[in-house]
């Protein structure tokens, strides 16, 4: 007969249409060593408060070792007829201590063991996150280290618009990176609040301390009202908030470096060993990474509606709807633990074609703006100088040449204030260095944002 956390008023057991509906072990059994953790914690407040002697302590978490042990060599399996991981590790810890093993339960539920387990596991993966994030910054920050001083189009509308440093193009990504980073440590100051002791609902009657549980289990408080704690999912929403922040930031990465190695830019060489073949043309090397990397970010706003859709609009407290946190949330752990390792492989491989990106850098007239800018320097008013330089570039368009090569009189018909000293300001070098403001691209600005956010980074 199937092992049960409620049997006692029951007839009959469960149908296996409601049995099927109803087991989550496939999926929750991934919690076991934060459950386990989460109940070595409480045999303590048991034995604290006089409910367990400390020979029974002891014992219980003998047991508990033990049983964690069993679970990570895969000797104590979870079996079809085990609801989730608390009925499960109960019909563990009854087989190794016989009735000692029921006195576990006082004063506890599933409600607040699953919510406890849910923000250990997260916080736990948040760091491996961050640390998985940290390497995708680290490659982008040492291409751009390389790059400072590259210049490369620049772009709006996917159309040339001003020379930039291809190092402050990868900073760009860095600094999106670096606020998941902010966002996913503010969101642990949150997420670091223990649902344990809450019980079902109402609290327990038992003489339990949850700020000791909490102080044991690493969480910063304990939550001071039980039924918000046991209602709350805000911390797996907001996770998936986050993550799929990082999933798009992921995703307009990879967008850009498909772009980036397509034979149109052939601004990068993909290495071998992150790009993939074509099955039928032989010559064919694909972004394959970039592209998961832009569709896994499907999936992660996905998840994120998931939560949402699930929350909106259930009552207080717990509802057996909240047993749908899981999946969306370990499916997005999994996911980016898998997309940012690669990621950070195909950046920190790529290589730059640096010739190709600076010999097209002021395609399509991108000096322009410093055309202007010069003659705005020279006390024309910029509305003035925008036409000057508009019907410079239509002048070249229609002869067929660049802004450098018109004559001094041809320029002088085009406008008065198109003096032949404008041809200064017509070199990518000198555009970049220009743009030497604080958040410019000049490539000393791009070294002191390099210096900064290396400095951030050490500092996580
Ligand atoms: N498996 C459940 C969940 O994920 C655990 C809590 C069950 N509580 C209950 N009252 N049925 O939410």
């Amino acid at each position: 007969k199937p092992m049960r956390l409620w049997g006692g008023r029951f007839e009959s057991g469960p149908a296996d249409a409601l049995a099927r509906l109803s087991v989550s072990v496939h999926f929750d059994w991934r919690l076991v060593p934060y459950d386990l953790m989460a109940s070595r914690a409480h045999a303590r407040v048991l034995n604290r408060a006089g409910l367990l002697t400390d020979e029974e302590l002891e014992r219980m978490i003998g047991a508990l070792d033990d049983l964690e042990t069993a679970c990570k060599t895969g000797e104590f399996r979870p079996t079809v007829a085990d609801e989730d991981v608390h009925t499960a590790l109960e019909r563990g810890l009854l087989e190794r201590l016989g009735s000692l093993g029921g006195k576990l339960r006082a004063g506890r539920s599933r409600n607040d063991q699953i919510a406890t387990d849910l923000r250990l596991y997260l916080r736990d993966n948040v760091r491996a996150i961050i640390s998985r994030l940290v390497e995708v910054e680290t490659a982008l920050m040492a291409q751009a280290a390389t790059h400072a001083d590259t210049a490369a189009p620049g772009m709006t509308h996917l159309q040339h618009a001003q020379p930039v440093s291809f190092g402050h193009q990868l900073l760009a990504h860095v600094h999106a990176f670096a606020r998941d980073i902010d966002r996913l440590i503010d969101w642990d100051k949150r997420t670091a609040v223990s649902p344990l002791g809450s019980g079902a609902l109402a609290g327990s009657s038992l003489p339990l301390d949850p700020v000791v549980v909490a102080e044991e289990l690493g969480f910063t408080s304990a939550a001071p009202n039980s039924m918000d704690a046991v209602a709350d999912r805000d911390f797996a929403a907001e996770f998936l908030f986050d993550a799929a922040m990082i999933g798009i930031h992921l995703s307009r990465l990879g967008e850009e470096i498909v772009l980036w190695a397509s034979q149109e830019f052939r601004w990068i060489e993909m290495d071998d060993a992150y790009s993939t073949g074509s099955s039928i043309m032989p010559q064919k090397k694909n972004p394959d990474v970039a592209e998961l990397a832009r569709g896994k970010s499907g999936r992660l706003i996905g998840n994120l509606m998931s939560m949402l859709t699930v929350l909106k609009g259930l009552p207080l407290t717990y509802n057996r709807d909240l047993q749908e946190d899981k999946e969306p949330v370990f499916d997005t752990v999994d996911t980016l633990l898998l997309v940012l390792p690669a990621v950070a492989g195909l950046v920190s491989t790529m290589r730059v074609n640096t010739a190709r990106m600076s010999a097209t850098a002021s395609d399509g007239f991108a000096l322009a703006t410093d055309l202007a800018e010069l003659l705005v320097r020279k006390g024309v008013a910029f509305r003035d100088a925008h036409e000057a330089v508009g019907h410079l570039v239509v002048y070249c368009q229609v002869n067929d040449v660049d802004l450098g090569e018109v004559s001094d009189e041809d320029l002088a018909k085009v406008s008065p204030h198109l003096t032949p000293d404008v041809r200064d300001v017509l070199n990518v070098p000198g555009a970049l260095a220009a743009r030497k403001a604080h958040g410019g691209t000049a490539p000393d600005r791009v070294r002191d944002q390099l210096a900064a956010l290396r400095e951030a980074v050490d500092a996580q």
